[in-house]
């Protein structure tokens, strides 16, 4: 790898930094974030590094689904701004090196969109078809939703015309009929407007559920035929109209599987997907105080395609699932992070942000923080992790860890003036409330977690294995200890982490890395003297560190 392919393949070493426009900055002070407020605070994200920005949906909305249910794939919500905000945004952003993408979100609509509102007239309606129909009553499929709160089927029934729509979601998010030729035509025809705006791809909402032909027509899904020549379809309109835009799936399947939505061998498919399994991994891991499980789960990571990458991250948006954990493992998670019944939801996730699962131990946040950024793969960080904010469980659902983003000790955290009924959520309160956990006193104050995750991106950042590297687990013989090694290209860096609370004394082989002199310390002042082919590196209790191996030949800053 030449230093010069990090800015060709940019997604394999990215920093992505997600949040919703709404609860970020509100310059107007009518309580909503906005665009305006947005492009105000780029200097925040420019300072901590990040080269990416993820924007959840800011499409006019029926907002039932905080935007997840849009009305208008061609808007901009009005409480947010206008096409024009948003280009200024993306400007600058672009001057600060971060280029910009958002949800693409086209498994379903809003039941308010004109398509569906027109759908539902008739059965005859041109745009009946834009949607999944069934005229049988469906089959019991109450294990089969992904709100069991909410829902019990993913069939609902339309009165006026006494037939039933399909909806993976809630029920006033009926799904497109991707079958239907005019639906792609439509897809792809917004995709290529916001590229023409600026955008630098998407994060792609529901993969596997958008490309399903459940309940289309059979003549209409044979020819349809593979759903992944659809997928394919959209990677190769979007390469064409911009090239180096990014399809960022969330494809929370098992690892064999979703190696076919990257193109099963031929990367013609998604760019980068999430690691799902290694985060429900770490979590496993970090509750055990064992690297056991994240070793494992970090070794079945099939091979990808060379332009390929994983997307890693602690916390998103959602629940933090842990369905793919068996019952009793899930158990142990929930005993460590979230034993109480309002911590957990869906009876599969938590509702939690890290540090409060931590008690706000400082010592495993920048375990975990240190952890994410040295994994194989692209960092995705979640707005207000780099401060360490909490969630508030006073906000019912998911919603508890999208609380407005915590600028400052000031009213509602600086994040706006106006009176807490029109804020789009309550802010977090207690230990993790703004008083205590805010931007601008740790911009200054050289101990605080927003410098040390500083710290990891930059360092990140300046060492390109890290993100490109296999998986190379080293044997070592601490069950608490990750030891990873990150080599691409004779550059090599080892990261060493400890999940468990005693001290440690981790052996390195390095006979693998002849001529090193020393390996150094990219977190510290330190560095560890080499005199022999396996070092003694110690490790405090939850300790890291990332040692670059120092040889007469690395090109790289120790
Ligand atoms: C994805 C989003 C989630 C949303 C759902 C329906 O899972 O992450 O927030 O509710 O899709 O669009």
């Amino acid at each position: 790898m030449k230093i010069t392919d990090t800015g060709d393949l940019w997604w394999k070493n990215a920093v992505i930094y997600c949040l919703d426009v709404e609860t970020y900055q509100d310059s107007d002070g009518d309580g909503t974030g906005d665009l305006t407020g947005l492009a105000q605070r780029i200097d925040h994200l420019a300072e901590l590094g990040v080269t990416c920005l993820w924007l959840m949906p800011f499409y006019p909305t029926a907002d039932r689904d905080d935007g997840y249910d849009v009305t208008d794939h061609y808007g901009v919500d009005p409480r947010l701004g206008t096409h024009g905000d948003l280009v200024e945004l993306i400007r600058t952003a672009r001057d600060r090196g971060i280029r910009v993408i958002a949800d693409l979100v086209v498994n379903h609509t809003s039941d308010k969109h004109p398509w569906f509102k027109a759908a539902r007239r008739s059965k005859d309606n041109p745009f009946r078809d834009y949607y999944v129909w069934r005229s049988e009553p469906p089959p019991d499929t109450s294990e089969e939703v992904v709100f069991p709160d909410q829902e019990s089927s993913i069939w609902e029934l339309d009165e006026q015309t006494g037939e039933y729509y399909l909806h993976r979601f809630y029920r006033h998010q009926p799904d497109l009929n991707v079958a239907n030729p005019k639906v792609r035509d439509e897809i792809v025809k917004a995709i290529g407007f916001w590229l023409e705006l600026g955008l630098s791809g998407f994060r792609v909402d529901a993969v596997p559920f958008f490309m399903e032909t459940l309940g289309a027509a059979e003549s209409e899904a044979e020819q349809f035929g593979d759903p992944h020549d659809h997928l394919r379809a959209i990677r190769s309109f979007i390469s064409r109209r911009a090239g180096s835009a990014v399809l960022l799936g969330e494809v929370n399947l098992p690892y064999e599987e979703q190696l076919e939505y990257f193109g099963d061998g031929q990367g013609d498919e998604l760019t980068m997907m999430f690691d799902f399994i290694g985060n429900q991994a770490m979590y496993l891991a970090l509750a055990r105080r064992d690297a056991g499980p994240l070793v494992d789960a970090l070794r079945a990571r099939p091979e990808i395609p060379p332009d390929a990458q994983w997307a890693t991250f602690v916390r998103n948006h959602d629940e933090l699932t842990l369905d793919k954990l068996s019952t009793e493992e899930r158990d142990e998670v929930f005993a460590a992070f979230g034993a109480q019944d309002e911590h957990q939801l869906y009876g599969r996730g938590l509702r939690r942000r890290l540090p409060p699962m931590l008690d706000g131990d400082p010592r495993r946040m920048r375990l975990v923080y240190s952890l994410l950024f040295a994994l194989p793969g692209t960092p995705t960080l979640f707005y207000g992790e780099e401060i360490g904010m909490g969630e508030n469980l006073d906000v019912p659902g998911r919603l508890a860890v999208r609380t407005p983003m915590q600028w400052s000790a000031d009213r509602h955290a600086g994040f706006s003036p106006a009176a807490p009924s029109r804020l789009p959520s309550p802010l977090t309160t207690g230990g993790f409330g703004p008083e205590h956990v805010n931007v601008a006193d740790q911009r200054r104050d050289p101990d605080s977690l927003l410098t040390f995750v500083r710290t990891l991106v930059a360092r990140y950042r300046e060492s390109p294995e890290l993100g490109w590297a296999p998986v190379e687990v080293l044997e070592q013989p601490h069950g608490s200890v990750l030891a990873l090694w990150s080599e691409v290209d004779g550059e090599a860096v080892v990261t060493l982490h400890n999940l468990g609370p005693d001290a440690v004394v981790v052996p390195v082989d390095l006979t693998r890395a002849p001529g090193c002199e020393r390996l150094a310390d990219l977190l510290g002042e330190g560095q560890v003297e080499v005199d022999r082919d396996v070092v003694d590196v110690t490790l405090e209790g939850y300790g890291y560190r990332w040692l670059r191996v120092v040889t007469a030949r690395s090109r790289r800053l120790p």
